[in-house]
């Protein structure tokens, strides 16, 4: 009996592994419902990126007294680099932006209960994006 149960949980995992294609829930979630998705008017960060896999992503800043009042992100990427563009603006939102220097490539692999191995690079080129546009900001800021 409890092999039959074994067995019949190991079908699910499995099923599971098909439909969401590896992914964690959160990814999951966070790649087909992606949030803050679209751009900014004027922004006070800017920054855009293409990788190496040929996928760009952009990333648009509203900062106020230093913290992060608004970002949003588009890419013409996969539905990882959706959940990893997710995951960076969700962590970001009203942050002051020293504490943002920490959102890397692992701490949003980590904030998406990971990725699916080959798919690891797509938390990086978030994770630059979104460093590249705190410099932006940081430059204008000093001009
Ligand atoms: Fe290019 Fe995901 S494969 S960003």
């Amino acid at each position: 009996m409890a092999d039959e149960e074994e067995i019949k949980k190991e079908m699910l995992d499995l099923l599971m592994e098909k439909i969401t294609g590896g992914l964690s829930e959160k990814a999951y979630d966070y790649g087909y419902n992606p949030r803050n998705y679209g751009s900014l008017d004027s922004p006070d960060g800017y920054a855009k990126i293409t990788g190496p896999c040929g996928d760009t992503m952009e990333m648009f800043l509203k900062i106020n007294n230093d913290k992060i009042d608004d970002i949003t992100y588009t890419t013409d990427g996969c539905v990882t680099s959706h959940a990893a563009g997710t995951a960076a603006t969700v962590m970001a939102k009203g942050k002051p932006v020293r504490e943002c220097i920490k959102i890397n490539q692992s701490a949003i692999l980590e904030h998406l209960d990971g990725l699916p191995e080959d798919s690891e690079h797509c938390a990086l080129l978030v994770a630059k994006t979104f460093h590249s546009a705190l410099r932006n900001y940081a430059v204008g800021k000093k001009r």
